[in-house]
């Protein structure tokens, strides 16, 4: 074999029996091959297990598809190269041309665009609600034929509850599917409800450190098959190195949000005792409107804590720029801490009557609490409050 033969097919190096990797290693080829044509024929018929192109399946996204349909606690899982990925295939794989659905205002952005503009051009009509109108919701499950209700809790930004018993028994009454995007919960919490489908950004817990984009939707294994047969052709594959990187954030995925959480809940009471704030979005808060519910619901309350200050947009303005530990950045659920401000996350989409039902105020601010000292943070948000207030 000459060299520029041999560089095309180096050495193999695999591990004898009984030697095994305590990592899994990172499949980073995107072609399969098995040892003959009659094997290739038979895994295409379906009668061999096998891999063959990573735009269809491959090992290392395959584990983290198995790891957090555990973590869910439901049957299979499908990995998509982002969050929205996710929510996008979602839609697409699950609605015809005169299916209707039901989403509400307190959804993140890119989902209620995806519903209004992708899928109204399809012909695929929705009726928004605010996650808070239990006769609403009522009404239109029972008044209209509905394919799926989409919905979030606790919502962006300001950590709304959504009545998840209530939501999902109405739903399964009525026909239709449920699908959450339970990002901001988390993989551990509302695994006990009666929801066909979760999606999750992995960019946010799951990796923890904001270095790799991917998200992931879970759910029974029959609904899951069916989201699989569009998958290869809509082409939102993971890549398998960003794979192994959420893998790895896994890893610390249980110490790093609950000590995240039990720190934003130290800063949620703080910001509630502050002259310069009007009002804090944080569940588990006694004064949150429901935070029976949520307490409920959740074992942790998350790491997002929201605030009005008493100033408007221009004592967010002050805030924000005064933060020095809280990166004016997108994103939520990294071990630094993020704040970003009503502004950065406005919609023109919203009618006024909306937008004021969405909770989001002109002096909003969303933190998004990160690993570092609690003490620190505390410090950094007093300050900024002070240049807030003055
Ligand atoms: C609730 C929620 N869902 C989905 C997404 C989208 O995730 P990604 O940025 O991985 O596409 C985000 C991102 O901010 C989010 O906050």
């Amino acid at each position: 074999m000459k060299k520029p033969t041999r560089v095309n097919h180096p050495p193999a190096v695999e591990l004898p029996p009984g030697n095994r990797a305590l990592i899994a290693p990172i499949y980073q080829s995107v072609k399969f091959e098995f040892e003959t044509l009659a094997e290739t024929e038979r895994f295409f018929r379906g009668e061999r297990p096998g891999f063959f192109y990573s735009r269809a399946s491959n090992p290392t996204t395959r584990q983290l598809e198995l790891l957090l349909a555990e973590l869910q606690g439901r049957a299979d899982c499908l990995v998509t190269g982002s969050g929205v990925a996710a929510i996008a295939h979602t839609l697409l794989a699950l609605t015809r041309q005169g299916d209707h659905v039901l989403c509400f205002i307190e959804t993140y952005n890119p989902t209620r665009y995806l519903i209004r503009r992708v899928l109204g051009r399809f012909g695929v009509t929705h009726t928004m609600l605010s996650i808070e109108d239990a006769a609403g919701i009522e009404r239109v499950l029972k008044s209209q034929p509905t394919r799926l209700v989409i919905f979030e809790s606790p919502t962006n930004p300001v950590t709304k509850i959504a009545d998840l018993s209530a939501l999902t028994t109405q739903a399964r009454a009525a026909g239709a599917l449920t699908v959450m995007d339970n990002t901001f919960a988390g993989f551990h919490q509302h695994g006990n409800y009666d929801v066909d489908l979760y999606l999750h950004s992995l960019t946010k817990y799951a990796s923890g450190v904001g270095d790799v984009l991917g998200g992931a939707v879970i759910g029974s294994a029959e609904l899951i098959r069916s989201l699989r047969a569009d998958f290869g052709v809509l082409g939102a594959t993971l890549d398998p190195h960003a794979a192994y990187l959420i893998l790895r954030g896994l890893r610390t995925y249980f110490v790093r949000y609950r000590e995240q959480s039990a720190s934003a809940a130290r800063i949620a009471a703080f910001l509630a005792a502050h002259p310069a704030v009007a009002r804090v979005h944080y569940p588990g808060l006694p004064a949150h409107p429901r935070h029976a519910l949520a307490a409920a619901q959740m074992q942790d309350f998350g790491t997002i804590v929201s605030c009005d200050l008493k100033g408007g947009a221009e004592a967010a303005r002050r805030f924000a720029d005064t933060l020095k530990l809280f990166a004016l950045a997108a994103s939520l659920g990294s071990t630094e801490s993020l704040v970003v401000t009503a502004q950065m996350m406005a919609t023109r989409e919203l009618s006024a009557e909306q937008q004021r039902l969405s909770g989001v105020t002109e002096g909003t601010v969303r933190l998004s609490i990160g690993l570092e000292d609690v003490e620190d943070l505390m410090a950094d948000l007093a300050a900024a409050l002070a240049a807030a207030g003055s």
